[in-house]
């Protein structure tokens, strides 16, 4: 087989790969989008419910975890979420805001790979999908790829093949591999954004409390609070409040949970018991958190069973501490079989953060998640994978 030559091989149809060809195609440069799967773009295409939750209207720098919390500025003002909302836009997507800024696709998360493979199209783009890649090498002038369609060289090799999150999904750990070759440093990779599972004694505690949800603010150790929805599940803990906290666990540490944000515990007990003080404590607290959970923890004698006019001072504020301070320490988290990202990755240290090139590997780019780059749930990642795809995009 003849070898094949491309300006540019871009490793990894995903987010970041696809929004990085198709910027580099629109500058003229012959692109080549390679991936293993029989379909590009599938993370995408199970994202947010179906819906792709593709970015946020309140990206920041400092919702992203990095070694390095300057790295993502840079590419995340050359390409911001309203560069990608304008695309959408100008695809006629029609979307809407969930909350906290998060935009969803009205329709299908398909609209968002349709769009990609649009743009790709138009801008040149060659995609071959089922393409493994068998070993990677630097020649004089390039790289050089084997893989199980032949031989090819590139000028610029960009790696945008993820993390490993979801390995059901193609997730491989390649994008390191090839770091590693290159002697290029990788940190420590874990599981982000993701459930916590509970020690054995805390699963048999909330037995039976599956699908119940509430609002509360997370808080780990470090300080790093999350005011949005915990749900327990049969497993252990879940819910935005907990995928968000999760990336800021570390194992041995305990979550603590305001299971009443906002509220007032011993003012509302005062007004509570003034107007009806034969009330029960368990019929009192099912006004403010769901009935099943108030019940359990009267069963496990977390809470006095008594009247509200029998609550003595100190009971009240045992109570007030108990609620808003509920501590948890997670037994561990489910890990990459269901997290939405990888923590950790290629050390930005050796990445620039304009171009995403390698440092010392002239023509060598990473994006998007294999990067140690990792945003908050909401759009955040979503919207690196673009900024850092289009910024090695314009150079490649
Ligand atoms: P991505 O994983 O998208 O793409 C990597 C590509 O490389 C894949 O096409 C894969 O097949 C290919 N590949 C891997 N190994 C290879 C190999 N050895 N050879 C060739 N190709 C290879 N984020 C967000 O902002 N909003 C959201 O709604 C969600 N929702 C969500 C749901 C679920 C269930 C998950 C698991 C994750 C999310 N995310 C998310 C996170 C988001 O999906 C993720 O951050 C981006 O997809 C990362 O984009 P990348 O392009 O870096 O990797």
């Amino acid at each position: 087989m003849s070898v094949k030559q491309h300006q540019v091989i871009i490793i990894g149809a995903g987010a970041a790969g696809l929004m990085c060809a198709l910027t580099a195609g629109y500058r003229g440069r012959d692109v080549l989008l390679l991936d293993n799967a029989k379909q590009l773009g599938r993370k995408i295409l199970i994202s947010g419910g179906g819906r792709c939750n593709f970015t946020n209207q309140n990206i920041e720098p400092g919702a992203y975890l990095c070694s390095n919390p300057h790295f993502v500025k840079s590419a995340l003002a050359r390409f911001s979420q309203w560069d990608f909302i304008a695309m959408v836009e100008r695809h006629g997507i029609d979307y809407h805001e969930k909350t906290l800024g998060q935009l969803f696709c009205d329709g299908s998360a398909k609209d968002i790979v349709d769009m990609l493979t649009t743009e790709c199209d138009w801008a040149g783009v060659k995609i071959q999908l089922r393409t493994e890649i068998l070993s990677v090498a630097a020649t004089d002038d390039g790289y050089s790829l084997q893989t199980s369609e032949g031989e090819y060289r590139c000028e610029s090799l960009v790696i945008a093949t993820g993390g490993l999150s979801m390995p059901k999904l193609g997730a491989t750990p390649f994008g390191f591999r090839i770091a590693e070759q290159f002697a290029i440093k990788v940190l420590p990779t874990t599981a982000g954004l993701v459930p916590f599972t509970l020690q054995p004694e805390d699963k048999a505690r909330f037995e039976g409390l599956s699908g119940i949800s509430l609002p509360v603010i997370a808080q780990a150790e470090c300080g790093r609070q999350f005011r949005e929805a915990m749900l327990f599940t049969h497993r252990g803990l879940s819910g935005p409040a907990v995928l968000q906290i999760s990336s800021y666990w570390q194992p041995g540490q305990s979550v603590r949970f305001d299971l009443l944000p906002d509220l007032d515990f011993v003012d509302w007990c005062k007004t509570i018991t003034a107007e009806s003080p034969k009330l029960s404590l368990k019929n009192g607290l099912s006004r403010l958190l769901p009935k099943r959970l108030v019940e359990r923890l009267l069963e496990l004698g977390e809470l006095p069973n008594k009247n509200l006019n029998q609550l003595s001072k100190a009971d009240v504020a045992a109570l007030d501490s108990y609620f808003h301070c509920w501590q948890i320490q997670p037994g561990g988290t489910e890990g990459y079989r269901t997290a939405e990202v990888t923590l950790g990755g290629v050390d930005t240290d050796e990445l620039s953060s304009k171009t995403m090139e390698a440092k010392r590997h002239p023509g060598l780019y990473f994006i998007g998640e294999v990067v140690d780059v990792s945003g908050w749930l909401g759009g955040y990642n979503f919207q690196w994978a673009w900024s850092s795809g289009y910024a090695a995009g314009e150079v490649v």
